[in-house]
């Protein structure tokens, strides 16, 4: 079964064709990123628009690339939201219409579920296996879910301010670094050589609550107070804040994490959403899964599918596979996996 994924959640437009849920035939991604790096974060109107101008070359590219005619598709997976209004409409619209025209059945998608399925997508040591946890963190979302089977979750903890992605994009306004301040705050962090002009000691917040719920509100005044501290930022200020930065935020979610897999004795631990493409929380989970030798599969989607793309909402679309009339579908901007 071959499905045509569009996602137009927030400031990338995607479309892209998946087979049987993990072989991808092609994956078109357009990030209006650049535009947003030069108002410092994005102003929706303007992703919105970038939408309308994208959407159509996208979806004709991706059907190009898979060497497919629309008509040999068998269905459409769109996402639904999350998101951004203007952007998501973008999307569903020209979703509904492609499944009129072309008579082709139509499977909304949350796209923080999408976030999730990026684990199917081509993967050499095989699929994950149920029941799993996920933990999905993306620049609005910070949820931990409890996955029995392709039908049935149920959310476990998130966070109760800030998402992580958001901490990042927040911090790097901090420090004048680029938007989105995930990948600047990341390469800022390598850069950091130890030897320090002060020692940084940056809150876990919420790190010995008994529970699976995260805050990162206070994490970004923490480092408001920090930077007031300094008379000047010097290159390598900002390099050991990133470092900081990043420390704090991978090992809150890598603890939460590893506590609820133990609790939850699932048989696969799954990352998604675009903060799980930072390497340094990749490498910090690997570490700590062997370090207590956990008997639980790990994953994490390759760093163009951890960030938002069509392919990981075709995918999904096919396990989860409930198509809906087309009248029946439409955006839903505070969509949650809090169910
Ligand atoms: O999933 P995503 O692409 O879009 C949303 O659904 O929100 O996630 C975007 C978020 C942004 O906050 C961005 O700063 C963060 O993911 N991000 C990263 C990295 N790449 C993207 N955060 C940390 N390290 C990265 N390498
Ligand atoms: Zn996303």
């Amino acid at each position: 079964m071959k499905i045509l994924g569009i996602e137009t959640s927030c400031d990338e437009t995607a479309a892209g064709v998946v087979e049987n849920g993990n072989r991808i035939l092609s994956n078109v991604v357009s990030s209006s990123a650049e535009i947003h790096a030069g108002t410092g974060g994005i102003i929706p109107e303007n992703a919105a628009r970038q939408q309308i101008m994208m959407i159509i070359p996208v979806i004709s590219r991706a059907l190009k690339n898979a060497d497919l005619k629309i008509k040999e598709i068998d269905a459409i997976a769109v996402t639904v939201g999350p998101g951004l209004i203007g952007s998501l409409l973008v999307g569903v619209e020209t979703a509904k219409t492609l499944s009129i025209l072309f008579d082709k059945p139509i499977v909304p998608v949350n796209h923080l579920l999408g976030h999730i399925y990026a684990n199917w997508l081509e993967k050499e040591k095989g699929r994950p296996d149920f029941p799993l946890l996920a933990l999905v963190v993306s620049g609005g979302h910070t949820d931990l879910v409890y996955v029995e089977s392709h039908d049935k979750y149920a959310w476990v903890g998130g966070t109760r301010d800030d998402a992580a992605g958001e901490a990042f994009d927040k911090t790097a306004r901090l420090l004048s670094l680029p938007y989105p301040g995930g990948p600047s705050i990341s390469k800022a962090a390598e850069k950091y050589s130890t030897n320090p002009k002060k020692n940084i000691n940056l809150p876990r917040p919420m790190i010995n609550e008994n529970n699976f719920d995260f805050s990162f509100s206070g994490l970004k005044t923490a480092v408001l107070r920090e930077v007031q501290t300094f008379k000047k930022l010097e290159k390598n200020d900002i390099f050991q804040i990133s470092h900081e930065t990043q420390e704090a935020i991978s090992e809150v979610l890598i603890e939460k994490s590893i506590r609820a897999v133990k609790k939850y004795k699932v048989r696969s631990f799954l990352l998604g959403g675009g903060v799980s493409a930072n390497k340094r929380l990749a490498e910090a989970l690997y570490e700590r899964v062997k370090e207590e030798n956990l008997k639980v599969k790990t994953y994490i989607p390759i760093p163009k599918y951890c960030t938002d793309n069509a392919v990981c909402i075709a995918a999904c679309a096919y396990y989860i596979y409930k198509p809906k009339a087309y009248k029946n579908i439409s955006a839903q901007p505070e969509l949650s996996l809090r169910n």
